[in-house]
């Protein structure tokens, strides 16, 4: 008999490592991890790690062969900064990975005879506000507006979305009866920032930069100017806004991607939240006028309101709780 698995893309990075505690440790869920990159420190029976890409069709179709997937979290993706530098590789991963994905979830489900769950998260990076003047004129905005993503890694995401909802929606709507059942849900996160991990390719990363520096007793040149302002959550409330969309009864869905985010701030009152608790710390402002153009072009705040209204989404850290409760205590203990 085929093992009953939920599978999770990308569980090497930052996202992965934080869902994997709590699927494998907390839920005790059998999991299968799969990254290019190997999965250090982790020994639990209820976990498989596959080293390889999700690029890789004979390696997909060897998995569907062992396994029951009955839930894919797919976290596999190249960041913002990373994407610009290789467009045609993002587009390969970030688009390609995906279909490759939702074609697995589609043949897991018409095998099984019952429906796959399939977990994506997005990006603020799918907004694009032409202008700074845009950009404060419409500080808030709601999942269909300002779609207009400016770099490949927001085009891919916002594509990725729309194919999550072609095939959980309309898949092969001509055939007399489509036996496949895709449960596709996305989130829109803002800039995430972890106490435990550091984040690699991505344009929101200045943030948690600044920190990480701090706490290590390391200056930071931050990239954006001090007055840019985009949302940010925390890693935690990433994992459970993950969890609780994924176990939301799908009667009370009325989207198939919701916006989520904790709290909204500038560079420097980020660097002011930093000062409370690290008062050496040596931050200063050096804009790269190429990400500071990629910062700009998200919006000030994402509107969470139908998340909150659907499934009862709100973050447990604002402001405040964020850095007092679990990024500055973590984060000493890590580089302790
Ligand atoms: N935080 C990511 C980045 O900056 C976007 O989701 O690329």
């Amino acid at each position: 008999m085929r093992k009953k698995v939920s599978l999770i893309t990308g569980a090497a990075g930052e996202i992965g490592q934080a869902l994997i505690q709590e699927l494998a440790e907390n839920e005790k869920k059998n999991i299968l991890t799969l990254d290019l990159q190997p999965m250090n420190g982790r020994s639990q029976t209820n976990i498989t790690h596959i080293e390889g890409s999700i690029t890789d069709k004979s390696l997909l179709d060897r998995l569907v062969s062992e396994y029951e997937i009955e839930a894919i979290y797919h976290l596999a993706a190249l960041l913002s900064t990373r994407a610009e530098y290789s467009p045609a590789t993002a587009h390969t991963v970030n688009v390609e990975g995906t279909l490759h994905l939702l074609e697995l979830a589609a043949q897991q489900s018409e095998w099984r005879g019952s429906p796959v769950q399939f977990i994506f998260p997005s990006s603020k990076a799918i907004y694009g506000m032409p202008d700074l003047a845009t950009k404060a004129a419409h500080p808030r905005v709601r999942e269909w507006e300002w779609n207009y993503p400016t770099t490949m890694y927001g085009c891919n995401k916002l594509y990725a979305e729309m194919l999550g909802n072609y095939y959980s929606r309309h898949y092969k709507q001509l055939a007399e009866k489509s036996p496949v059942m895709i449960d596709f849900r996305a989130l829109r996160f803002p800039g995430l920032i972890s106490a435990h991990t550091v984040p690699s390719g991505g344009t929101s990363d200045y943030g948690p930069e600044m920190l990480h520096a701090a706490a290590k007793g390391e200056p930071y040149a931050c990239f954006v100017r001090p007055d840019t302002t985009i949302a940010f959550m925390a890693m935690p409330d990433a994992i459970s806004a993950l969890l609780n969309l994924a176990r939301a009864p799908q009667t009370g869905l009325t989207r198939t991607v919701y916006n989520v985010t904790s709290f909204s701030l500038s560079a420097e009152d980020f660097r002011q939240q930093v000062l409370k608790s690290f008062p050496e710390a040596r931050i200063t402002f050096e804009p790269h006028a190429k990400r500071q153009q990629i910062v700009d072009s998200w919006p000030m705040d994402i509107d969470d309101g139908a998340a909150r209204k659907d499934w009862g989404w709100a973050p447990e850290f604002g402001l405040e709780r964020c850095f007092a409760e679990y990024l500055v205590p973590n984060i000493r203990k890590r580089y302790q």
